[in-house]
């Protein structure tokens, strides 16, 4: 009898906490963590929603920049994260095209994690060092093809975006560039503004402002239409290249097990930050929007994700890029 009545209070306590938990979520300042390094576009697109979603949650909300293997290492941390709510990771496209490209992943991202909500889908800017040779798309695939032993292309990494892109371009006009790695575009972009590397292909949360300045040369943007912040800008359809397009979309991923309550009060304050009038007009700027509300939502995230996954398994597989 008496072993009985430790196991209930037992029990008693044990739900007791979690619900304590579940009601004073969040307690403790919330950590996201970033998959690249700081300064680049997904670092930029985090630190946007953290401020309104910190004011809505109550919470101070702390960015952690953990690069390498192209998003991949920062992923398996938070996917092995303490499922309580205090450690989020902000990713983009990289978590459907790594399934693929890694063989030996130490995560699944359909299974060791809860989604949140997607966030935005970034257009892509082609742009090289300011005083490279070619000034229009054309001229670029002319060039490259005559010079692809001299010409470098800056990623962020197999399974980055801008790895993504490059290999969508250097497919569409069969040519392979020498490439330089880097733990996020931020510092591939001090590269391109140094001339010290010559090609990146990177989300215009990146590019817009060197764009504006005349700091880069740019060629196209991987998008159906021209944005309105780069009027001036081709497609790469009209630009020549019409079948090389990708947008880079972004989530936001608790570690699986995390209790449905406070994934369902983070996700809301996701969607309450992806409302936010500075959070529009900012990603306006900078050529992207927020999602629609019915987006930013776990199981419209899930399903995304999934579909993601299968459209960019054949593609990856054709062109025969994976990491070890
Ligand atoms: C990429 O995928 O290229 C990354 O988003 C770059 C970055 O955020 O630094």
């Amino acid at each position: 009898m008496k072993t009985a009545a430790l196991l209930c209070a037992a029990a008693f306590s044990f739900f007791t906490s979690i619900a304590g938990a579940q009601e004073t979520y969040p307690s403790q300042p919330i950590t996201i963590v970033v998959p690249f390094s700081a300064g680049g576009p997904t670092d930029t697109v985090t630190r946007l929603i953290a401020e309104p979603m910190g004011r809505e949650l109550g919470q101070q909300i702390v960015i952690s920049n953990v690069a390498g293997a192209g998003g991949t290492l920062a992923s398996g941390q938070v996917a092995k994260a303490k499922p309580d709510g205090y450690t989020l990771l902000m990713h983009h496209i990289g978590m459907s095209t790594a399934p693929t490209l890694y063989r030996n992943l130490d995560f699944d991202p359909q299974v060791d994690f809860a989604t949140l909500g997607l966030v935005t889908n970034v257009p892509m800017t082609l742009i090289a060092r300011k005083d490279f040779e070619p000034s229009t798309l054309q001229e670029l695939v002319t060039f490259v093809k005559a010079n692809k032993d001299s010409v470098v292309y800056a990623n962020a990494g197999i399974g980055a975006a801008s790895h993504l892109c490059g290999m969508l371009f250097m497919n569409a006009i069969d040519t392979a560039l020498t490439t330089v790695p880097y733990k996020g575009t931020g510092p591939a972009m001090t590269d391109i503004l140094s001339g010290d590397v010559d090609l990146m292909c990177d989300q215009s949360t990146n590019t817009t402002g060197q764009i504006k300045g005349g700091e880069v040369k740019v060629y196209a943007v991987t998008t159906p239409e021209r944005l309105g912040n780069l009027p001036d800008v081709p497609t790469t359809t009209e630009a020549g290249l019409p079948g090389f397009q990708v947008g880079v979309w972004h989530g936001l991923y608790a570690p699986k097990g995390t209790d449905p309550a406070i994934v369902a009060k983070v996700s809301k304050a996701l969607q309450t930050a992806l409302k936010d009038p500075k959070v529009i007009e900012r990603f306006a700027e900078l050529g992207t929007t927020p999602v629609a509300e019915d987006q930013a939502t776990p199981e419209a995230h899930k399903a995304y994700l999934a579909e993601q996954i299968a459209l960019w398994k054949p593609i990856i597989e054709k062109a025969g890029v994976f990491a070890d």
